[in-house]
């Protein structure tokens, strides 16, 4: 096992980890873990079963019980999040469900909890994991560490793209304001906080474009991994 080759990519939302990750699993035809996907998925089980999330002995258990399953949906990288056996990969998406997952990933027990579940996303020929602890706490003996960064305005533009995009509406200030709260929350939390590992890669990408992202990437994964077989 301690051959299978990881590379973290941790960073705050709207950095580009999710693209980041896709390219990277696509290329390599690596397994993924979407880290943030487990604490949406939990904060929205918690929401149907009525659990409030401060309940921090009810959200240990259900972390420990919860019924989710990653289904390969097509082509690449792309996943269905199924839960109690529904769909729920858009559910998941919304901002209401990051900022729910961001209140209930502060608590040490759920992330404990939580913690098997990713170390079994570790599993040949290699795995890619996409969140906030990932080259911290996760995976501490990741081949490659990347830990991405942006300014919190470019962010905000960024998510709005997307939203946007989905024809879904929204403003600068609002989601600004947001994405403020949801670092704050993430970055001093106690447990597990969003900060780099030591030997983590940093890489401002508030001015460069995705593909000059994934090339600085593609070059330190071929550099870290001289022996890389791509199938
Ligand atoms: O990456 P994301 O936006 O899907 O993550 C949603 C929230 O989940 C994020 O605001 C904090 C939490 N999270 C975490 O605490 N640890 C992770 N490894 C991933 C996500």
């Amino acid at each position: 096992m301690s051959d299978v080759p990881i590379i973290t990519v941790d960073g705050p939302s709207g950095t580009g980890k999710g693209t980041i990750c896709s390219y990277l699993t696509d290329w390599l035809q690596w397994n993924f873990l979407d880290s943030g996907a487990l604490y949406r998925v939990l904060a929205l089980a918690a929401q149907k079963r009525g659990i409030d999330n401060k309940d921090e002995t009810a959200l240990a258990n259900l972390a420990e019980k919860l019924n989710v399953e990653f289904k390969v949906a097509g082509a690449g990288s792309l996943v269905d999040v199924v839960l109690d056996g529904e769909i729920v990969t858009d559910e998941i998406r919304t901002e209401e469900a990051g900022n729910a997952a961001s209140q209930v990933a502060p608590i040490v027990a759920v992330r404990e909890a939580l913690l098997s579940r990713q170390k079994a996303f570790h599993k040949a020929p290699g795995l890619v994991a996409d969140g906030r602890d990932m080259g911290t706490v996760v995976f501490p003996q990741a081949t490659l560490k990347i830990y991405l960064t942006a300014s919190a305005e470019e962010r905000a533009k960024r998510r709005l793209k997307q939203l946007k995009d989905k024809g879904i509406s929204a403003n600068l200030r609002d989601l600004s304001a947001d994405i403020a709260e949801r670092d704050e929350r993430d970055s001093t939390r106690a447990a597990s906080p969003l900060k780099p590992a030591e030997d983590a890669v940093i890489i401002d990408t508030s001015t460069l474009d995705i593909n000059e992202v994934v090339a600085k990437i593609s070059e330190l994964v071929k550099e870290r991994i001289p022996n890389l077989a791509t199938r």
